[in-house]
C-alpha cells in the first residue's frame, strides 16, 4: 500500500479481535512517536504501553467511546482493545503547548501501527484520576491520552458530509464517518 492509501484508509476502529499484537510492533509505533515532530525539539512525551491482559481490563471501564452514537460504538463483550500506548507529558520538561506534539506523535503511531494491520482509537473522554493510578503513574506526569489498539473487527468507511458531523452506524452495525468535501476545506492562492 502507497503511505497516501494507508492514510486514507485509517479510520478510527472501536471493535478488535482478540489476538496479541507483537511487542515488536508495539515498540515500533512508539519509535515512529519518539521521532515525531516536537516544538522546540523540547521532547516532553513518554508512552506507557500496556499489554497484560489484566491491565486491559482495568483501564477499560475508565474510557469513553463514540459518544454521538453511545453506547451503540462500544467495544461489544469479547472486542474490547488487547494494548493500549498512553501518552505522557513530562512536565518537568513541559507543561503547556505540548498538545501539538502529542498530535504528530500519536498519528505517526496509529499510522505505524495500521501499516502492520494494528487498527486504533485514539481516545481523550479518559478518567486520567483513575488511569493515572492504575499505572502508577508519578506525580510529575500529566496522562493527555490513551491510544487503545487491536486488529480490527469492523471496517468503518468515511463519506463526502452532508450536514451533520456525527457518525453513525448503518442496519448492518458499519461505522460511517462524515468528512468534509475536499473543495469545501482548500483554498488555493487565498480565497
Ligand atoms: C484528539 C482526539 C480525541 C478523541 N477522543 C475520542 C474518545 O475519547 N473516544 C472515542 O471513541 N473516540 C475519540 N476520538 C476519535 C474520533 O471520534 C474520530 O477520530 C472521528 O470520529 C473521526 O473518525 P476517523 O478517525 O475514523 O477519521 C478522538 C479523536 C481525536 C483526534
Amino acid at each position: 500500500m502507497s503511505f497516501y492509501d494507508l492514510i486514507v484508509s485509517r479510520r478510527t476502529v472501536r471493535q478488535f479481535q482478540q489476538n496479541p499484537i507483537d511487542e515488536g510492533i508495539l515498540k515500533a509505533m512508539v519509535n515512529a512517536g519518539r521521532l515525531a515532530p516536537s516544538a522546540a525539539n523540547h521532547q516532553p512525551l513518554e508512552f506507557v504501553v500496556v499489554t497484560e491482559k489484566y491491565l486491559c481490563q482495568k483501564i477499560y471501564p475508565f474510557l469513553k467511546w463514540a459518544a454521538y452514537i453511545a453506547p451503540e460504538g462500544d467495544p461489544k463483550p469479547g472486542k474490547q482493545p488487547v494494548s493500549y500506548i498512553v501518552t505522557l507529558v513530562n512536565k518537568q520538561i513541559k507543561t503547556d503547548g505540548y498538545q501539538w506534539d502529542v498530535g504528530a506523535a500519536n498519528e505517526n503511531m496509529i499510522l505505524a501501527g495500521w501499516e502492520k494491520g494494528i487498527a486504533s482509537c485514539w481516545l481523550l473522554s479518559v478518567n486520567r484520576k483513575e488511569v493515572t493510578k492504575i499505572l502508577d503513574i508519578p506525580n510529575h506526569y500529566l496522562l493527555d491520552s490513551v491510544l487503545a489498539l487491536g486488529y480490527p473487527e469492523e471496517d468503518p468507511v468515511a463519506e463526502d458530509m452532508d450536514k451533520s458531523v456525527k457518525y453513525w452506524k448503518d442496519g448492518n452495525g458499519r461505522l460511517h464517518v462524515p468528512k468534509r468535501k475536499l473543495d469545501q476545506v482548500i483554498h488555493f492562492n487565498g480565497f
